[in-house]
């Protein structure tokens, strides 16, 4: 087999004006500069960059040197000359419809104060924003934020659902230079208070609830304890009050609505910050294998800069066309592709409230159709979710509009894959990337290629991305067809991550210590084929990854480890048909005899299951929780999470004679069987 190349897949674009892909991407790696130059073209720099790459001290890399721009004024000012009327949000909330606004009458008067363009209808409600409403609310929210004492380089969580407000938040933001950190609505308070501490938030954001399938959500009372828990309280917590859920105004809280009508009389327009193109624009925690979650820190030019780039060059959107990236706005698409990007491209971004199949399994395609949705992007479970509804949903609606469906986030099996060609007509292309990169790194590239996609591989290596295949030992590339560790040559590219926040020393552990500096690790296995096709074979860690949610086993084991009966604990993930994998936790007890009594190990399993779902919020609740009398431990006392995982999942376990305890492995299988 041959030694694998950088080459990726030539392509049939045979318009010799037009560059193809291949020529693209060698540019991209063989005159970086420029190639990037180029493509800062795409953005409104106040003042030019001096330098377009600082590599002297890799891994870090500082791009646009001396530049200065500002995220917010592209995604929204810059449109106002050519698209002031055209819609920057279509917001839709399927949680929200006229029969639920008989039942919290708050609501309705809570649109009222912030927004008269509502349209209620029986299924959903939307609301449309074109740049120039866009421009005016982020003006406002901006002026609230100054007024509270944010500026230039504070931290602001943002504990929201997908609500506009949302998304003005995020903008006000940049906007003044501010450096906000989302937090996904699924966590719950002791996610909120970490988060608060690392960062040391000067303010949240939040709303009095949201909505998921029905059930109400008590955001509010989740920040409150988010404060109590957290050694560094923030300042104010400024509320969103949606009319959904009474609650009792805590000292620092104060009312958005209140505030926001100030500004609004006082025509409030704040000035853009000017930020060196290096300066950090936002923070985005993820799971790691170890300690608490990395505050992912991001650029402002790199990453303007990057996702404008991919929006045309990856996605092939237009301004003026539809793009609905279907995330919560506390992930990384939902920044990238639900607020940023589409806004930088000057397209329409869809803001979706709500679940796949409420209230009905045809509300994607309700949703496609009424808004002519052009390019489509979500994670596998949500389709995964419709398949097993009744498929004649997926024919009900004119979805002509739709040019590609891209997924991303976890593998995209192949049924699922055929079964959306099936009903949809359109290319459905699986692509590949990481929060810490922000946008993808290897995909398939419509604007460029013509030739069929590969079944089962999320593409090859996108511009900017020197990703190879390496030997985990040697640091060698693989043969074609060799399995190792995915990992992208430094520099990396625009938009990727800078730094892990206020701690360089992990940003090179984490990602860059495994091949002297020099390479980036994914922490993903994967293969190349002969013809660039790369294939992703799972994670070399221990995050596993629940509805395309990326969660650390070691935060579940942690919560857990809370409880007083628990003298160990192993979280592994298993292999689940709709969500890719679930967390199962091993729990030894003090006593054991504890589970001897089948009422007693219910209780124990409730308080367990508990104890993670107040920590971490539901998205991280165990599917199963077993009680062995040991774990398998290697003789330095390291707990053999794969063993634990293949024997959940009735597979070989390899060799265990070195095991410290090998009747650990007994015991495990035991407590199976005792569920
Ligand atoms: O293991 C890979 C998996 O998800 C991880 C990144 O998750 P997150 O940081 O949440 O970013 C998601 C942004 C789309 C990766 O390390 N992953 C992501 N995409 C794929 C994937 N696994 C298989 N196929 C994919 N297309």
């Amino acid at each position: 087999m041959n030694k694998q190349t950088t080459e990726h897949p030539s392509n049939d674009n045979t318009d010799s004006a037009s560059p193809t892909f291949a020529d693209i991407y060698q540019s991209s790696i063989h005159d970086r500069e420029q190639f990037w130059a180029k493509q800062a073209e795409r953005i409104y720099w106040h003042k030019q960059p001096e330098q377009i790459l600082d590599d002297s001290n890799l891994p870090f890399a500082k791009w646009f040197v001396g530049g200065e721009t500002n995220l917010c004024y592209n995604c929204v000012d810059r449109h106002l000359p050519e698209r002031a009327e055209q819609d920057a949000f279509i917001w839709l909330s399927s949680e929200i419809n006229q029969e639920l606004t008989e039942t919290f009458t708050g609501i309705t008067d809570a649109f009222k104060e912030l927004d008269n363009n509502v349209e209620f209808y029986t299924d959903y409600t939307k609301r449309r924003l074109t740049y120039n409403a866009l421009y005016k609310e982020v003006n406002y929210f901006a002026d609230v934020l100054q007024r509270r004492g944010v500026g230039k380089g504070d931290r602001v969580i943002i504990y929201m659902p997908m609500i506009l407000e949302a998304a003005y938040a995020m903008l006000a933001c940049a906007r003044i230079g501010a450096i906000h950190s989302v937090v996904f609505g699924g966590f719950a308070a002791h996610n909120l208070a970490i988060r608060m501490d690392d960062a040391e938030a000067k303010m949240v954001i939040t709303v009095d609830a949201g909505l998921r399938g029905g059930k109400v959500i008590n955001y509010k009372n989740l920040v409150n304890q988010g404060v109590e828990q957290a050694t560094n309280k923030p300042e104010t917590v400024l509320v969103v009050n949606r009319g959904i859920l009474p609650f009792k105004a805590q000292t620092i809280d104060v009312d958005y609505a209140t505030e926001r009508r100030q500004s609004c009389d006082a025509n409030a327009v704040v000035e853009p910050v000017w930020l060196e193109s290096n300066e950090p624009s936002y923070l985005l925690y993820t799971s790691g294998t170890t300690g608490t979650p990395k505050g992912v820190q991001r650029d402002v030019g790199g990453h303007a800069v990057a996702l404008t780039t991919s929006m045309d060059y990856v996605y092939n959107g237009k301004a003026g066309e539809t793009f609905w990236a279907i995330s919560d706005i506390g992930w990384a698409v939902g920044h990238s592709y639900t607020i940023y990007a589409p806004l930088l491209a000057g397209m329409t971004s869809v803001m979706y409230e709500g679940l796949p199949h409420r209230p009905n399994p045809g509300i994607w395609w309700r949703i496609v159709e009424a808004n002519k949705v052009n390019i489509l992007f979500t994670a596998p479970t949500g389709v995964r979710m419709l398949k097993k509804q009744d498929e004649t949903w997926m024919t009900r609606y004119d979805v002509s509009s739709l040019k590609t469906f891209f997924l991303a986030g976890e593998p995209l099996d192949e049924s699922t894959a055929n079964w959306l060609t099936k009903y949809l007509g359109v290319p459905i292309l699986d692509h590949y990337w990481q929060t810490e990169t922000g946008w993808p790194i290897l995909s398939n590239t419509p604007k460029f290629d013509h030739k069929a996609h590969k079944q089962g591989s999320p593409g090859y290596p996108m511009y900017g991305y020197e990703a190879h295949v390496l030997n985990e030992e040697t640091g060698e590339p693989c043969a074609a067809g060799e399995k190792g560790l995915l990992a992208i040559k430094a520099p990396l590219p625009p938009g990727c991550l800078t730094t892990v926040w206020r701690n360089d020393e992990r940003f090179m552990s984490s990602y860059f210590k495994l091949f002297d500096n020099k390479q980036y690790s994914t922490s993903d296995y994967a293969v190349m084929d002969e013809e660039g096709y790369f294939y992703i074979l799972g994670r070399t860690d221990d995050v596993i990854n629940v509805a395309g949610h990326r969660l650390g086993t070691q935060e579940i084991e942690e919560a857990i480890s809370t409880h007083p009966e628990m003298a160990e604990c192993a979280v592994v993930g298993i292999k689940d048909e709709l969500k890719g994998e679930l967390p199962i936790a091993f729990c030894v007890l003090r006593d054991h005899a504890q589970v001897a009594d089948t009422e007693n190990r219910f209780r124990l399993e409730q308080q367990i299951i508990g104890a993670v779902v107040k920590s971490l919020g539901g998205i991280a609740r165990p599917a199963a929780v077993y009680f062995p009398q040991a774990l398998p431990k290697t003789r330095s006392g390291k707990i053999l999470r794969r063993a634990i995982r293949a024997l959940a999942e009735n597979q070989p376990t390899g060799d265990m004679s070195t095991l410290d305890n090998p009747t650990a492995i007994d015991a495990v299988k035991q407590s199976m069987k005792d569920y």
